[in-house]
């Protein structure tokens, strides 16, 4: 078995498309053999061609010399037919994404390579294990999922099917960490583990569109500026597209059986059949114009000044003093008595609740009382709900001495867990059920929603900064209150939280 950290190898790639070029790129760059196979014959000459040309532009921007890119282009061979691949320690395949054209690919395969050959395929939904299923010695085959563009995506998920070898994954991890990526290993599930994990933000966004809780840009804006990722659902389905995302979303769904966690909405599939695919078809979420998003104005703050006094329950005493901090500093004038005054705003900060219920279980009048979102961060951005009975001069009057601290104020219909906290929650309750069914380690986790989400940290040390006892409460709370176990907190969640323990700690 050869080493593939340190001894030269000769690495197969079949189907020359947008990721069999990638790959064939940074191998080759990386001093890696490459020989590219193609059933198209135009379609290996194109994409030897295209590489090329990437490493010519590479050496006019200064990022390689021109003798590394001479050597880059002399490491790609091409190859007229699958009877080529008699040496290949590696092959990579990269073909249509269908079950019954790679399975006989891979039995063909079987009968040319070497007996030590590692055999591995890019599908992004397949199942590795049926793959394998094609070839007689299925432990030599594994998933080697690289994301688009390849150079650009550093992450690997290095997939073992049921079957596979864990010597052959030690050895593809190898070989990946060799062409400049980050592996991760991954066992063989639906949707692996960066497509399995994106769908907490996507079905909790839905969920809250759905829920006529507020648009898709105030969602969106909530989750940018509140839990700090790059992008918000919608943006990013729109960019990904939905007919991409609807059918990822739906397999992902069937494939667990149902799995509430993973269930999307119905507004998915009616958007994906009217065609409102998103960035693409200039229409999605967002309508763009001349390919650029066309963001709905935030609404001006109403012109009324506040002058009632703000009490501040202190259910919640960490969010509270955050809160009373923030009206002192906007000049507010507060109501420090033990109960709300004739004539006071109770402003009230509720975790995984909705304004209703926190509200009638702290006693208070719903007509005068508002819900605050001061969990996460509110540098930017605040969010504010009443219950259906709170009047819209007390929204408005809370709404404009909010504003007065000089952050944006997002105005939501009332919702269980406001906007970012069932968000965040989801996220983290996905990724803490991913690490207790063993599809990847909680460390692999993190790196992987950082490198192939650009999510600034991992989830589970989002968890961890927030505090495991309070997403584990949010989300008790918010199975309480709908009654829908997509809610259920993960055993792997709960127990770290009752004992005080970090959600990167494996067992
Ligand atoms: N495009 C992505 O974003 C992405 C990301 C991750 C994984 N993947 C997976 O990678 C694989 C390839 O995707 P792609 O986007 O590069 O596809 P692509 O359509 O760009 O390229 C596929 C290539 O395979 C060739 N091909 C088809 N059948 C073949 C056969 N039997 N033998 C040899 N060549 C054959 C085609 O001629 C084509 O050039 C798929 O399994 C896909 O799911 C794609």
């Amino acid at each position: 078995m050869k080493d593939f950290a340190h001894d030269p190898i000769l690495m197969g790639i079949i189907g020359a498309g947008v990721m069999g070029r990638g790959v064939a790129q940074i191998a080759a760059s990386a001093g890696i053999q490459v020989l590219l196979y193609d059933v198209n014959a135009v379609a290996t000459s194109e994409a030897v061609q295209f590489i090329n040309g990437m490493f010519d532009r590479a050496v006019e921007k200064g990022r390689m010399s021109g003798a590394d890119a001479a050597m880059s282009k002399a490491n790609i061979k091409t190859t007229s037919s699958l009877a080529g691949f008699a040496d290949a320690d590696l092959v990579i395949e990269a073909i249509l994404e269908k079950l019954e054209v790679k399975q006989p690919l891979f039995k063909e395969l079987e009968g040319i390579v070497s007996n030590d050959c590692v055999l591995a395929t890019n599908t992004s939904s397949l199942s590795v294990t049926s793959v394998a299923n094609a070839v007689n010695k299925q432990g030599r085959v594994a998933g080697c999922h690289f994301f688009n563009p390849v150079p650009l995506m550093k992450l690997v998920e290095v997939i073992g099917g049921t079957r596979t070898d864990p010597a052959i994954l030690d050895q593809l991890c190898a070989f990946v960490s060799r062409i400049g990526h980050t592996p991760v290993l991954v066992a063989d599930s639906p949707g692996f583990l960066v497509n399995h994990f994106g769908r907490g933000l996507n079905t909790e966004g839905l969920r809250v569109l759905y829920e006529k809780i507020a648009e898709p840009e105030v969602i969106d804006a909530v989750v940018r500026d509140c839990i700090g990722l790059r992008m918000g659902p919608f943006e990013l389905m729109d960019l990904t597209a939905l007919d991409v995302t609807y059918p990822v979303s739906e397999q992902i769904y069937e494939q667990f059986y149902h799995e509430p966690r993973l269930r999307p909405t119905p507004t998915l599939k009616q958007r994906y059949i009217a065609g409102l695919l998103g960035r693409k078809v200039g229409a999605g979420f967002y309508t763009y114009v001349d390919g650029n998003k066309v963001i709905p104005p935030e609404p001006a703050v109403p012109d009324v000044v506040p002058d009632r006094k703000f009490w501040v329950s202190k259910k919640v005493p960490a969010l509270a003093a955050k809160l009373i901090a923030l009206l002192r500093d906007a000049g507010m004038a507060l109501d420090d008595h033990e109960r709300p005054q004739s004539g006071s705003i109770a402003v009230i900060t509720p975790l995984g609740l909705d304004a209703t219920t926190a509200t009638l279980r702290e006693g208070l009048d719903p007509a005068s009382t508002v819900a605050v979102d001061m969990l996460l961060n509110i540098d930017k951005r605040i969010t504010l709900m009443g219950s259906p009975k709170t009047g819209p001069g007390i929204i408005n009057a809370t709404w404009s001495a909010l504003a007065k601290s000089g952050r944006a104020v997002s105005v939501i219909k009332d919702s269980t867990g406001f906007i970012a906290q069932r968000i965040i929650a989801n996220i983290i309750n996905t990724a803490c059920e991913i690490a207790q069914s063993g599809i990847a380690t909680p460390q692999a986790i993190d790196t992987s929603a950082r490198l192939g989400l650009g999510y600034p940290a991992g989830p589970l040390a989002m968890g961890d900064a927030i505090g495991p006892a309070i997403i584990l409460e949010i989300l008790r709370n918010m199975l309480d209150q709908t009654g829908d176990p997509r809610y259920r907190p993960s055993p792997w969640l709960r127990r770290r939280a009752e004992l005080g323990l970090s959600l990167l700690h494996a067992e």
